[in-house]
């Protein structure tokens, strides 16, 4: 006979057993599920890449430009959007006889920061003009809002192919929400972006460098500035540059044209009028990662660097951009992201190294040899060159949100800078020391510059004139 004692023993022991194995248990089924899931998101991979994907407006030029959603009084508005294939950003995938996830949409817009709505809706259409309704999985204000009403929003719909339309992508897509009853009555319709050439879906990045320039505002007006920027990241290894404009004067308008005539650029009107009091920047937050959505599906570029046109970024190690990329980038990172100096332009003029033949002698990058000794921390001013597969969300000075497998990286101070041309000093008091790192491209720059300008001004005789 067991004493009292023993059996109490005796059942703790049991109880004990017993949430062992319940927990062994559980622990099993989380693990068979989440490799059960993994292997279905595989599966789902290899169906997706075999599918034969018609581009469903092939004659769908790009060229975005912001429209009313529904009731033009609410100021909404819609800008562009994107088929994104990468389904491990997608939450919920779907993969049975009726329906595929094969991606997604990523729509880009202008909401009021707090909108009333529990929910938003994509109504996508086809070519035959039949359409439906998914509910976003994804929909909010993207960061940096700066206490603005409104808000640049991101907005995430899987796309689940059914049989019935044999597979058919959707040709446009509109957004759709109860508060702004005419989204609904009378959809605003957008083109989705797919690839220029759709074979590139699911091809390896072409491991070129793209250059997203935040809006040009203000009668943006200085030509030389513009020239010399868009020559230096050309010599570091840029290949196309994207140009969305507010409002620019004549003589810029026709350096952008003449890039974009030879190739090198992409220019969309930014056109925000409506909303330069309410929204932080002219929208810069919408700009930038439509850029960087427009570089990996349209374009198919591996990387793109989100500045502003007096911010360069400077390797100090390796001979230019590109190089340090294909030296240094293994493949994982979301973005390098370049800790900010600042030199001012208040500063003396420095022209020492300019040919005296050359017509356009004051160059920012040339004629400025002193910076701040102090770099700023990571995140505070500092611009990222971004892998384009890798982002999902991204921000001025920093990337919010990587896709799975992805993280950022900071490039040492001593491996590469961001060389930001101010106009006046934020603490005049800083310490400055001499950097000659941009002069090495001096020689190159200069003539660069000047080709340029004469294609462009040729009755000015070649001058970029700061109007
Ligand atoms: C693209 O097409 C629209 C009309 O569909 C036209 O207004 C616009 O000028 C075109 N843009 C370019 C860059 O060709
Ligand atoms: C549009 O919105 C304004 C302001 O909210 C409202 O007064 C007006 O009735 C709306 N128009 C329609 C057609 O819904
Ligand atoms: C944001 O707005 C509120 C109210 O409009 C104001 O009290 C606050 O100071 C503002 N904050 C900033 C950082 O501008
Ligand atoms: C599209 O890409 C494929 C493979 O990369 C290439 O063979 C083809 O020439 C490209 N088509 C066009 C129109 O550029
Ligand atoms: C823009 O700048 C140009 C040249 O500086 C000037 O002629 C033009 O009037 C300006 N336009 C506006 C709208 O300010
Ligand atoms: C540097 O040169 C520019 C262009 O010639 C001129 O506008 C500026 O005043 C000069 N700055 C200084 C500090 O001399």
């Amino acid at each position: 006979m067991l004493t009292a004692q023993e059996s109490r023993v005796q059942f703790i022991y049991f109880m004990l057993s017993g949430l062992v194995a319940c927990t062994m248990l559980i622990l099993f089924y989380i693990s068979m599920r989440s490799t059960l899931n993994e292997r279905l998101r595989d599966d789902l991979k290899l169906l997706q890449r075999q599918l034969n994907y018609e581009k469903p407006n092939p004659h769908w030029n790009y060229s975005n430009s912001w429209r009313h959603i529904g009731n033009a009084t609410l100021r909404h508005e819609i800008y562009s959007a994107y088929f994104d294939v990468r389904t491990d950003i997608i939450g919920k995938v779907k993969f049975d006889e009726q329906q595929l996830t094969v991606g997604s949409l990523r729509i880009f817009a202008i909401l009021p920061v707090k909108l009333r709505d529990s929910s938003i809706s994509c109504i996508v259409r086809f070519a035959d003009f039949s359409s439906y309704e998914i509910v976003a999985e994804e929909a909010g204000a993207m960061h940096e809002v700066h206490n603005n009403s409104f808000a640049a929003w991101s907005i995430m719909c899987p796309l689940h192919l059914t049989r019935q339309h044999s597979l058919d992508l959707p040709r446009d897509v509109a957004l759709s929400y109860a508060s702004n009853r005419l989204s609904h009555l009378s959809p605003s319709y957008v083109p989705i972006s797919y690839p220029r050439n759709m074979s590139d879906m699911f091809s390896k990045s072409r491991a070129t460098i793209s250059v997203c320039v935040g809006p040009l505002q203000e009668n943006y007006s200085n030509v030389l500035r513009l020239v010399e920027f868009v020559e230096m990241y050309r010599l570091q290894g840029a290949t196309h540059f994207y140009f969305y404009y507010v409002d620019a004067s004549e003589d810029v308008r026709r350096v952008l044209y003449h890039y974009q005539r030879v190739g090198l650029a992409d220019i969309f009107e930014w056109n925000v009028q409506t909303h330069m009091h309410d929204l932080h920047y002219a929208g810069i937050v919408a700009q930038f990662n439509d850029c960087v959505y427009r570089a990996n599906v349209v374009d198919n570029y591996r990387y793109a660097a989100v500045v502003d046109l007096d911010e360069v970024l400077m390797p100090l190690k390796h001979n230019s951009l590109a190089d340090y990329l294909r030296q240094c980038d293994e493949g994982r990172s979301s973005g390098f992201v370049f800790r900010n100096v600042f030199f001012y332009r208040r500063d003396s003029n420095d022209t020492f190294n300019a040919p005296a033949y050359t017509q356009n002698r004051v160059l920012y990058t040339q004629s400025k040899v002193r910076r701040t000794l102090e770099v700023m921390p990571a995140y505070m001013r500092s611009k990222v060159l971004v892998n384009t597969r890798g982002i999902v969300e991204m921000g001025n000075h920093q990337i919010y949100r990587s896709a799975p497998g992805f993280t950022d990286h900071v490039v040492h101070q001593t491996v590469g800078l961001l060389f930001h041309y101010r106009d006046k000093c934020i603490n005049c008091k800083m310490v400055l020391i001499v950097d000659y790192t941009a002069r090495r491209f001096g020689s190159l720059l200069f003539d660069r510059v000047d080709n340029t300008c004469l294609a462009v001004f040729l009755e000015r005789r070649g001058v970029c004139a700061f109007a």
